[in-house]
C-alpha cells in the first residue's frame, strides 16, 4: 500500500478535502492520509511516497523532516530545497530571462541592519544607494514589498519620495522589493499543478477580501492561452509543483506581479466552491500519479527540479568533462 500525507497547519479545508477526494476512489493500493511525525532519525526514511507540504515555511522542523523524506524517495510537494532558496526577487530575476514580462524592479538594503551588525559588517555596500537613478527607473506611484514572505503584509502602495523614505523606515529589518506599479485592467490568479494544469481566476484585488474571486473579468482566446504560457513557463523552470501566479494585465499585456507561493492559499472559504473543487481534484490526481510513479525499491530522488536548475547542473557536468 503507497501512502500520500498532507503537512499543514491552521487550514480546515483543503487538507482534508484532498485526503478525502483521494480516499473516496477506493484505489486498491493508495491511500491518503494527514502524516504523523514523531521520533525523526537521521537517514531514516518516511513511510510516505508522496507528501504535500503546505507549512514548513512556519515551521522549520518540518522543512527538516521533508528533505530527509526527500532524500530517501519521498516525492514531496514543493520540493523543499527550492523552496529553502527562492524569493521573489530571484523569481523576477529569472523572469527576465525566460520571456516573461515582470514590472521594473529593485531590491533594497533592508533599513536598519540585521542583528549582530554594525557598519563596519558594510564595508561591500555603498550608502545611501542612487536614490534618484532608482526612483527615476521605477516611477512613482510604486510598490514596496518584502522579498520574501507572503499574505499581503508589509505591502506598500507609495505616492512619491516622502512617502517612500518614512514607509521604508517602517520596514525595519525586512528586506524589500521596490517596484513599477502595472496600471491594471484585468487582474487574474493562476493556480498552476505538476507544471502543467493550470486554472485560471480572475481575482480583483481592489474588492474586500471576501469579494476577490467574484471579479468580472472575462479574457479573450488569445489573453487566456498567452496567460496560460506564461504561468506554465514560469513553474517549468522555477520547479514548482504547486503554485499560484498573479497577472496584471496592461495594454493587453500579462505582467507577473506574485508567483513564488509555494503554498497557495486553497481555503474553500476564499477561493470559492468551483475554484475549490478545481484545487482538490488537480492536486488529488497529481498526488495519486506521483504515488503511482513512485518506486521504494530504486532509491530515486523523486523531486521536482525545475529548468533552471537542471540547465545549471548540466551545465557544470559539462564544465567538469572538459577539465578532466
Ligand atoms: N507592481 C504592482 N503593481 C500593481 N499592483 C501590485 C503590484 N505589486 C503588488 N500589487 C498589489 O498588491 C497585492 C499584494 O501584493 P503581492 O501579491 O505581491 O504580495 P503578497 O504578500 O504575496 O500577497 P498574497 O500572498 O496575499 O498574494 C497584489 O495582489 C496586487 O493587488
Ligand atoms: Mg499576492
Amino acid at each position: 500500500m503507497k501512502k500520500i500525507g498532507i503537512i499543514y497547519g491552521q487550514e480546515r479545508t483543503f487538507p482534508q478535502g484532498f485526503v478525502e477526494y483521494i480516499n473516496r476512489m477506493n484505489l486498491p493500493d493508495i491511500v491518503a492520509e494527514s502524516v504523523n511525525i514523531n521520533k525523526v532519525e537521521q537517514g531514516a526514511p518516511s513511510p510516505y511516497a508522496v507528501i504535500v507540504d503546505r507549512i514548513s515555511h512556519d515551521v522549520p522542523f518540518y522543512r527538516a523532516y521533508l528533505k530527509n523524506a526527500a532524500l530517501n524517495g519521498t516525492a514531496v510537494i514543493n520540493n523543499p530545497f527550492w523552496w529553502s532558496a527562492d524569493e521573489k526577487f530571484f523569481n523576477n530575476c529569472l523572469a527576465t530571462k525566460i520571456n516573461v514580462p515582470v514590472p521594473k524592479t529593485v531590491i533594497l538594503p533592508s533599513h536598519d541592519m540585521p542583528e549582530e551588525t554594525t557598519e563596519e559588517s558594510f564595508n561591500n555596500l555603498s550608502y545611501p544607494l542612487e536614490w534618484n537613478s532608482i526612483f527615476e527607473y521605477i516611477g512613482f506611484p510604486a510598490y514596496m514589498k518584502p522579498f520574501a514572505g507572503g499574505g499581503w503584509k508589509s505591502v506598500y502602495k507609495l505616492e512619491d519620495t516622502t512617502d517612500f523614505f518614512s514607509k521604508y523606515a517602517e520596514t525595519g529589518r525586512l528586506v524589500m522589493l521596490l517596484q513599477e506599479e502595472i496600471v491594471f485592467t484585468e487582474y487574474y490568479r493562476c493556480y498552476c499543478v505538476g507544471g502543467k494544469h493550470v486554472h485560471i481566476m480572475p481575482y480583483e484585488p481592489r474588492n474586500p477580501h471576501h469579494l476577490r474571486y467574484s471579479a468580472g473579468f472575462t479574457p479573450s482566446e488569445q489573453l487566456y492561452k498567452e496567460m496560460e504560457s506564461i504561468v506554465l513557463r514560469i513553474n517549468q523552470n522555477l520547479g514548482y509543483d504547486f503554485n499560484t501566479v498573479e497577472l496584471a494585465i496592461r495594454d493587453g499585456v500579462p505582467y507577473a506581479i506574485d508567483f513564488c507561493n509555494p503554498a497557495p492559499d486553497a481555503d474553500r472559504n476564499s477561493v470559492g466552491e468551483e475554484n475549490f473543487a478545481w484545487v482538490v481534484e488537480a492536486m488529488g490526481n497529481f498526488a495519486i500519479e506521483k504515488a503511482k510513479a513512485f518506486n521504494p525499491g530504486n532509491g530515486a530522488n523523486n523531486l521536482t527540479w525545475g529548468a533552471f536548475v537542471k540547465h545549471s547542473v548540466h551545465a557544470a557536468e559539462k564544465n567538469d568533462e572538459q577539465n578532466i
